[in-house]
């Protein structure tokens, strides 16, 4: 977080933003404040963050203190659902300087957004823990999707991709053996599609479609999938482009109604945490896709050089462990808050 908020700053003022930082939050949505306060969040949380533009968002979770689904639950699920960032935007892409895991990839060739549902889904609070402790146990957690919640989401895929050259929307599915859900899942995008005539179209149960990201991800230019689904894409995506360690994510209410959230894809990193070896890049592109969301477009496209120059020509002292380098997050950070400043 200290170094993307430094790398906004580098932005603002190299780009002449009025960006007003409020970094007072710091101990909202912690496991110490749980572990203190017996809540992620104080009273009266949603007001108060309900009049700020946008919410920059660090990674939550301890589970050595409180449990992942309390704290998740507590605090950036509450934020996505409560303010209706129903779009989560996730891009892959192979970066310059990067040795990518598979074989014979190049700059270009991973080029994709995973465009996550993010209020509905498998992500629903909807079923019951019954007779624990006993031979009669069971749970049960039910999946919700809604005309309006799907059609929303595809809507913004669909537009996504009809404004890329390639104009190819993937859909993710698993119509084949989760027989209700999925199938409306499939119908929905099959009418959205042809609102969208300019859009090609393909779909892949999510099985085979996690082997297409390791073996073609040359193909995919838009995926579209559930809120679980598109979490996992999500994850395997920025891992076979190099590191989950520089991806970045918007948790977007494209209506702009309540804020959204910028944030890294990846967690607190607990076997990492405290080493000063995390890589920073995450955050400052989440950073990048908020300037990007508010229409700082030569802003967010010169930190988005900035990043690829550090990448490209920071070497083996600057870039972090997970990426092959020796260096430091505090290095890296400040290396591309650097170049931004200067360009
Ligand atoms: P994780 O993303 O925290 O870590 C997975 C692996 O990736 C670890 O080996 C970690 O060291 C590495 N990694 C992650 N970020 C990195 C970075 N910036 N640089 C270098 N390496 C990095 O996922 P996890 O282990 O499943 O979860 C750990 C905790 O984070 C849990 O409490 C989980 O619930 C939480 N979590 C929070 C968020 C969030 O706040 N948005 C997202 C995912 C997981
Ligand atoms: C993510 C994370 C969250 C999710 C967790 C921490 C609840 O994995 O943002 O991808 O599943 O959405
Ligand atoms: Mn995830």
């Amino acid at each position: 977080m200290p170094e993307g908020l430094a790398c906004l700053r580098a932005a603002a003022t190299r780009y002449n933003i009025d960006i007003q930082l409020d970094d007072k939050f710091g101990d909202w949505a912690t496991c110490a404040r749980y572990a203190r306060e017996g809540a992620m969040l104080p009273d009266g949380w949603k007001d108060v963050l309900a009049s700020y533009d946008a919410i920059y968002f660090g990674a939550v979770g301890d589970p050595s203190v409180v449990p992942d689904h309390t704290s998740l639950w507590g605090s950036l699920i509450q934020f996505r659902r409560e303010f209706d960032q129903y779009v989560n935007l996730r891009p892959c892409r192979l970066m310059p300087g990067i040795r990518c895991p598979l074989a014979d990839k190049k700059v270009g060739d991973i080029d994709f957004w995973v465009v996550r549902e993010n209020t509905e889904g498998e992500y629903s609070s909807l079923g019951g823990h019954m007779f624990p402790g006993t031979e009669r146990e069971f749970v049960i957690q039910e999946t919700v999707m809604t005309r309006i919640g799907v059609d929303r989401i595809l809507d913004y895929a669909f537009k996504l991709a009809a404004s890329r050259p390639k104009k190819h929307l993937t859909s993710a599915t698993k119509s084949n053996g989760i027989s209700i859900s999925m199938p409306y899942w499939d119908t929905r995008v099959a009418e959205m599609g042809k609102k969208f005539p300019d859009v090609e179209v393909d779909k892949y149960h999510i099985d085979i479609l996690t082997a297409w990201f390791v073996l073609r991800p040359e193909i995919f230019d838009v995926v579209v999938g559930s809120n679980l689904f598109g979490d996992i894409l999500s994850d395997l995506g920025p891992a076979c482009t190099g590191s989950i360690g520089i991806a970045p994510s918007g948790n977007i209410n494209p209506e702009g109604k309540w804020p959204s959230l910028f944030e890294p894809v990846h967690g607190s990193a607990p076997d990492i945490a405290g080493k000063g070896i995390a890589n920073p890049i995450g955050m400052i592109w989440a950073g990048q896709m908020m300037l990007e969301h508010f229409g700082y477009k030569e802003a967010a496209d010169g930190v988005m050089r900035a990043i690829e120059q550090a990448l490209e020509h920071g070497g083996e002292d600057v870039l972090t462990p997970d990426i092959g380098g020796k260096g430091t997050t505090k290095g890296l950070g400040a290396y591309v808050a650097g170049l931004i400043a200067k360009a």
